[in-house]
């Protein structure tokens, strides 16, 4: 259904071009279906088979421009995870009391299209996403006697990479409550100078991935 608003342009630099069709607006350039990245004309024969995400890898929007939560994410390359790390300016960091859980877990995946890519070059491509889940830690479920365990969870964040967004080259979006679609969060939240200070590399807190950061630059200093 919600396919057929998005039109996906691949140049011969393998760069990912996304356009989001207002509601009622012209399509008349459009191919009739929604078709495979992989089957689109253009230079997209120039790409590598390899650097062409596939579709259901691809960032979608809906005709209100809002960043489409991606199905089957849970299968997607699983980089890194932590657990009760807490970063809030706010006060809201609650210190863990004995015996209790020490927070909840993240778990940080992005698209295995993506990730083979940032293998090859070091680099995230255009229409990279990174998906932070969060996790209950729960204990006392048999036959564990002890540590925590990763309960219900769900898609908290979405880091997406694409350079018409802000300055950084990346936006954020936020799905609390289970959210089907998310409009970008604005360019002055704290996620984005966070992101561009403290990372060690393009703004993805590569340093806590062990899938990722062995790619480091050796001098990148984290
Ligand atoms: C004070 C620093 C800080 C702020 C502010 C911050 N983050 Fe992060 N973020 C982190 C750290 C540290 C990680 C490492 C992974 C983790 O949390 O387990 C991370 C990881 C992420 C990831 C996983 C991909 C990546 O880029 O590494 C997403 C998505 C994310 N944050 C979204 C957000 C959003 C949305 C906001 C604003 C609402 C935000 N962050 C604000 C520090 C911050």
């Amino acid at each position: 259904m919600s396919s057929k608003g998005t039109i996906v342009v691949i140049s011969s630099l393998g760069l990912v071009a996304l356009t989001a069709f207002a509601a009622g607006g012209s399509r008349s350039e459009a191919t009739p279906s929604a078709s495979p990245a992989g089957s689109a004309s253009g230079g997209l024969a120039e790409a590598s088979a390899q650097d062409a995400p596939p579709v259901d890898q691809i960032p979608r929007f809906n005709d209100a421009g809002e960043l489409i939560r991606p199905e089957g994410w849970q299968a997607w390359v699983m980089v890194g995870a932590s657990i009760g790390l807490s970063y809030a300016e706010d006060g809201g960091f609650e210190p863990v009391m004995e015996g209790s859980a020490p927070g909840m877990f993240h778990n940080v995946y992005m698209q295995p299209w993506s990730y083979r890519h940032f293998r090859e070059t070091g680099e995230f491509p255009e229409g990279t996403m990174f998906i932070l889940a969060m996790y209950e830690a729960s204990v006392n479920a048999d036959p564990a006697r002890g540590g925590w365990y990763e309960d219900e969870g769900f898609l908290a964040e979405i880091h997406l990479k694409r350079e018409d967004l802000h300055e950084s080259g990346w936006g954020f979006y936020g799905f609390a409550g289970g959210a089907e679609s998310a409009s970008m969060i604005p360019g002055e939240a704290n996620c984005y100078s966070c992101h561009v200070e403290e990372t060690a590399l393009d703004n993805v807190f590569v340093q806590f991935y062990p899938a990722l950061r062995d790619k480091l630059p050796a001098d990148s200093g984290d």
